[in-house]
């Protein structure tokens, strides 16, 4: 099969992934069947299984993990409502205003350090029972927080914001876009982390390897609301189990191995400390996941120069800011590749 990643080191996502071979025949063997009709029987299998895994009552797989978290905003908001949500979040800067569009909803920012924040900016951004005021229904977080540099939730920390959001009446939910890369990082089961949300997003089309596919998992009664606007939305699918065969197969295959993504992301991270001009966010030892996020110095130019550099050498990357870059590290680059990529990297800043 033509793979497209073999002739390049394709670090701009972890979504790039293509399926593997035992994927694909996962895949091809799957019984099918109508979800919209109610008869898939390998989107159930799936369903069953991350519902179970986070250790809630039911899931709905869905296309992308935008349409999860914005199933899961038209659920517990309407016109007028508000939701409390890092300043970092992807809900804020890359589902194109969804919340507003399809929900009403605004969103009231906290801030904080890669992403996360504590109780107290919580309980600051609440708002009083007031008839000028929105009123605050939801709290939306992200394991891992993408745009914090891939920055995984402590425990502890974590507890105390989602009580501190339930003891004002919060719906709270997890943007877990990436929670499997949580999980193998901290060492906490992704069940107990889900434990003190309402509902969790997660993906299987980025670090896991799928194709395509996320699921919403939650409550049942909320999973069935969300059911309907998924099909209001456009996401209704029929043999879907094409796709859920494939996240099955990442579920049971695709988990432990994400370590190996972070310890290249760390390699990675190392490669180009050791570089004049480059300077990744925080330490490689410190790195928290399988994103390095680097600063440019402006004397070798632009993120987008460089990256437009190495594509021409074949390594991809993705240029996010003026002078800051964007790594992932996923199943299909190895530490060859990571190795190859650095190389590329300091023959391109050389004599800059
Ligand atoms: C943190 C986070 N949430 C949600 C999404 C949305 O996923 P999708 O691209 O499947 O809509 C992404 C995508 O990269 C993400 O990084």
């Amino acid at each position: 099969m033509q793979n497209h990643v073999e002739h390049s080191v394709d670090l701009r996502s972890d979504t790039v992934t293509q399926p593997c071979a035992a994927m694909w025949d996962a895949m091809r063997s799957a019984p099918l069947g109508d979800d919209v009709l109610g008869d898939e029987p390998t989107v159930a299998r799936l369903e069953a299984m991350i519902a179970a895994r986070l250790g809630k009552e039911a899931a709905v797989f869905v296309p992308s993990g935008t349409m999860a978290n914005q199933l899961a905003i038209r659920v517990a908001c309407g016109a007028g409502d508000e939701i409390i949500a890092h300043e970092e979040s992807h809900i804020i800067h890359y589902e194109t205003g969804g919340p507003a569009a399809l929900s009403g909803a605004m969103v009231r920012t906290v801030r904080g350090d890669g992403g996360l924040f504590d109780a107290g900016d919580v309980t600051a951004a609440v708002r009083t029972r007031n008839i000028h005021h929105p009123v605050s229904k939801m709290l939306v977080a992200e394991n891992t927080q993408n745009r914090g540099g891939g920055t995984v939730w402590g425990m502890d920390r974590w507890e105390r914001v989602a009580r501190e959001a339930h003891a004002h009446g919060l719906h709270v939910h997890v943007d877990g876009a990436r929670l499997f890369n949580a999980c193998v990082a901290s060492g906490y089961s992704a069940g107990a982390f889900a434990k003190h949300a309402d509902t969790v997003s997660v993906c299987f089309s980025k670090g896991l390897g799928c194709p395509v596919g996320s699921a919403l998992v939650g409550p049942a009664a909320f999973i069935e609301r969300a059911r309907r606007f998924r099909k209001m939305f456009g996401g209704g699918m029929r043999q879907s189990g094409l796709l859920a065969a494939a996240a099955i197969f990442a579920l049971e295959h695709n988990v432990d191995r994400l370590a190996h993504d972070h310890a290249n992301a760390k390699a990675f991270a190392r490669g180009i400390s050791a570089l004049r001009g480059l300077r990744p966010h925080v330490s490689a030892e410190e790195t928290p996941t399988n994103m390095v996020f680097f600063h440019v110095d402006p004397a070798i130019g632009t993120a987008q120069a460089l990256c437009a550099r190495l594509e021409s050498k074949g390594v991809r990357m993705m240029g996010l800011d003026p002078q800051r870059v964007r790594a992932v590290t996923h199943r299909d680059v190895d530490a060859a590749g990571i190795e190859r990529a650095v190389r590329e990297i300091a023959a391109a800043v050389q004599g800059k």
